[in-house]
């Protein structure tokens, strides 16, 4: 294990009925003036944004809405959000959707209290917020695991850029399997494959074999992939949304990361291809990373050859990897750049412009040069 520092910001509730619970328990610790934030309209059809709101105003809370949170937020829409919270005081933020609204949350609250802008002091200045608006998290789209980390992915589309900008964790989350139920299958796919992808990129950075975050890395692969199977069957099966839930939490609340180096380079080829299309973060990665890891298989081949073995029951290394991409056809997600809802075309023009603008990682199996970069999208296409 190399040396590390580990510590949880953040309470988590779960199970049905987990948002009365935590409601209960968390709001006599609040200020007055909370902030519900939200996504587009589907908390409104399923009855998440009433329970929520009814209990707000229940226990004498001022409730400010703040609606509008798309998919793949955009700066823009921080700074939106920041801007109401501190004109309007607003003493907590609950941010109920996916990993879209909770991460725009995160980093409203740290904007709200600045007179910096915050990606120029991130970005710039290279300093970090020491605190924000204290806020918690109710998920209703599961996958990202951003309820239980402090790290936000947002789109700057003025600079063409996705990528982290470091928010507040919130202090609690509530994890109710039963809120996604009204979640398309095709996002709750998407959103499972993205917590197998983090665990994945987590397990194959560079670090010592002998770990064992490994393990649980492995463990969590496992878990996803059964009950993912399991929805393949009935999409509805609630044990099975329950531990993907939990998986997901898991994958990125930094327990797979204690101790190793992670390498998370789909993640930086997604996040740009995003930048430049929009495209669903899940599906994104759905595409790119058995490519990916065609090219590095070599490299790693004695963990690919365990992943073979202990996710997919393979023998090999190159079968392992034949059997993550059967399974994402499965799935029914798109394996090719030209299945992905695109805002633009998706041409080698573009391709190009994604390869020489991602973050290129250090510590994964081999470091990748910008060509190959390209060259392992224009594959994807
Ligand atoms: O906007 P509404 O109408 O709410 O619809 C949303 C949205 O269209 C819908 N949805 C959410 N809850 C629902 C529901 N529909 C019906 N019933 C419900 N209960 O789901 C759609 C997708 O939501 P979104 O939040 O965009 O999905 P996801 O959770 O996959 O989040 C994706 C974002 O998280 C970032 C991604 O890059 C992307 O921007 N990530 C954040 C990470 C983090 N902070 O740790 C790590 C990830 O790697 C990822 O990069
Ligand atoms: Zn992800």
């Amino acid at each position: 294990m190399n040396q590390f520092t580990f510590s949880y910001p953040t309470k988590v509730y779960f199970g049905k009925g987990a948002a009365a619970e935590a409601l209960k328990q968390e709001l006599p610790r609040t200020g007055k003036t909370v902030m519900l934030a939200y996504g587009g309209n589907s908390l409104k059809k399923n009855g998440i944004y009433d329970e929520l709101k009814g209990i707000l105003l229940q226990a004498g809370k001022e409730v400010v809405d703040f609606s509008g949170i798309m998919p793949n937020p955009t700066y823009a829409k921080v700074q939106e959000g920041a801007r109401l919270a501190a004109e309007r005081h607003v003493d907590f933020i609950l941010a109920a959707g996916g990993g879209s609204v909770i991460d725009c949350c995160k980093v409203i609250s740290a904007q709200a209290g600045l007179e910096e802008d915050i990606w120029d002091m991130e970005y710039k200045a290279g300093k970090f917020p020491a605190g924000g608006i204290p806020m918690g998290a109710v998920v209703t789209a599961s996958g990202t695991g951003a309820e239980m980390n402090s790290g936000a992915v947002i789109t700057y589309e003025e600079k063409l850029w996705k990528g982290p900008i470091v928010g507040t964790a919130a202090s609690f989350a509530v994890l109710d399997p039963f809120y996604t139920a009204s979640v398309p299958p095709i996002q709750v796919l998407s959103g499972a494959f993205d917590t197998l992808s983090h665990a994945m990129e987590t397990y194959l950075g560079n670090s010592d074999q002998d770990n064992v975050s490994d393990d649980v890395a492995l463990a969590i692969m496992r878990n996803t992939v059964e009950n993912m199977r399991r929805l393949f069957a009935d999409i509805n099966d609630m044990q099975a949304r329950g531990n993907l839930m939990w998986d997901s939490a898991m994958a990125e609340n930094g327990i797979l990361k204690a101790g190793r180096l992670t390498d998370f380079q789909t993640h930086q080829i997604e996040h740009q291809l995003g930048a430049y299309t929009d495209c669903n973060h899940g599906q994104g990665l759905a595409v790119i990373q058995p490519v990916y890891y065609r090219h590095i298989v070599k490299d790693a081949q004695d963990k690919f050859t365990r992943f073979a073995k202990e996710v997919f029951g393979a023998d090999t290394a190159e079968e392992g990897l034949d059997a993550l991409e059967a399974f994402i056809k499965e799935a029914g997600l798109p394996v090719k750049l030209s299945e992905l809802k695109s805002k633009v075309e998706i041409t080698p023009e573009i391709l190009r412009k994604v390869a020489d603008t991602c973050n290129i990682i250090q510590c994964n199996p081999r470091k990748l040069d910008r060509e190959e970069i390209y060259q392992i999208l224009c594959e994807c296409l």
